[in-house]
């Protein structure tokens, strides 16, 4: 399956605008997702279910450790058709308190030779309030997490304005959600990553701790943060209501990437997905693991292709798993192969349960 996606759809679809492709496949996704015929056959084709890959992690039950990350369906229109293709759960957004259109266009570009994206939508997205109202009354088939920042806007710069832009989305997307991500990482977005830093994100986290829900919340982590700073946002979430950390987002600092400068000409500002933050996600997740001695679930993001990085997170401590651009580059096949590769790669090392395998390269 992922040969003919390979060799016959990913030309044509690489030919194409990314952003075009991009609002191609929600639309057809979401039309694909209306019915049961198109459901079932895209299920027979792709789906893979073994118990081996199934945990329930604070009371979720997770049929697979692969999740769609935040960012390819921001607006929540593909609840519907992921499950039948193979995902174990997705993450809709980022979604914000007010809607925003994002950054001007272009904002999309792939470089292939990198298997990476470069991102700059600048967290375009309906807002909550058109969200809230997708999502009411329904639902799926998978746990959905939903995937908070601040709007995007010069309005929100100011601390208390982006905390308080914060706790309204949090507050209206949270009764819809099986768990919370807090995204503190966007690296297209006014104003920087303000609460990345410690004080701040203490501030934040206070104000959330306020709306005491019982459902996990997850904080997005950049690649780019220095170790220091890490620690930091630890010892952070130490003193508040956090229950793990998806890790990572985007690569925002080019010049400490592979990718020579040069091969940038003609591409515009933006985060870089993929084969590029494989190794600094992957790093990242080793550090929280065996810093906070396994006592947060690490959801891992960042460069999964094959069954063999996806597994190599679960051995550093990630419990989950998040892919866009493995999606973008592989197709839909690939989950499936993910999934069964795990279970090849768990079958080899002993375990009877991915929940064994995490950390295993510490214990
Ligand atoms: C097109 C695109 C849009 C994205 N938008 C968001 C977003 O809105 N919010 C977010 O937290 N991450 C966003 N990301 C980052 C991804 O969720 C993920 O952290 C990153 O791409 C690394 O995973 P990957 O290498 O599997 O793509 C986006 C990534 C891509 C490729």
């Amino acid at each position: 399956m992922i040969k003919i996606y390979q060799k016959l759809i990913r030309p044509v679809f690489f030919k194409i605008d990314p952003e075009r492709v991009h609002n191609m496949i929600l639309f057809y996704g979401k039309l694909l997702g209306k019915f049961y015929l198109t459901k079932n056959i895209l299920r027979f084709m792709f789906n893979y279910q073994n118990d081996k890959l199934k945990q329930k992690i604070h009371g979720i039950e997770f049929s697979n450790p692969i999740g769609l990350a935040a960012g390819f369906d921001k607006d929540a229109q593909l609840m519907n058709i992921l499950p039948s293709i193979g995902f174990g759960y997705e993450e809709i957004g980022t979604i914000t308190a007010k809607s925003c259109t994002g950054n001007p266009k272009p904002r999309l570009w792939r470089m292939p030779k990198y298997k990476s994206i470069v991102v700059n939508y600048g967290l375009k997205n309906l807002g909550c309030k058109a969200i809230a109202k997708r999502l009411k009354g329904r639902q799926f088939d998978f746990p959905l997490g939903i995937n908070i920042a601040k709007t995007n806007s010069k309005e929100t710069v100011d601390r208390e304005a982006g905390i308080k832009d914060y706790v309204d989305g949090f507050s209206m997307m949270e009764p819809f959600a099986d768990y919370i991500t807090i995204n503190i990482s966007c690296p297209n977005a006014y104003g920087g990553q303000p609460f990345s830093d410690s004080e701040s994100l203490n501030g934040l986290l206070h104000k959330i701790d306020e709306i005491k829900i019982s459902k996990p919340i997850f904080l997005k982590l950049s690649p780019d943060l220095p170790i220091e700073e890490v620690d930091k946002i630890i010892a952070v979430c130490d003193r508040h209501n956090i229950q793990g950390f998806v890790i990572s987002n985007l690569v925002k600092n080019r010049s400490k990437t592979y990718i020579p400068a040069k091969e940038f000409s003609k591409i515009g500002e933006g985060g870089l997905s993929g084969k590029v933050v494989y190794d600094f996600s992957n790093e990242l997740i080793s550090h929280v693991y065996k810093k906070t001695k396994g006592r947060y679930i690490i959801i891992g993001c960042g460069g999964i292709f094959t069954a063999e990085d996806a597994y190599e997170k679960i051995k550093r401590g990630a419990s989950l798993l998040q892919l866009i651009t493995g999606l973008i580059y592989e197709g839909p096949g690939v989950i499936k192969e993910i999934n069964k590769g795990i279970v090849e790669l768990l079958e080899k090392d002993g375990f009877t349960n991915i929940s064994e395998a995490v950390g295993s390269e510490y214990s």
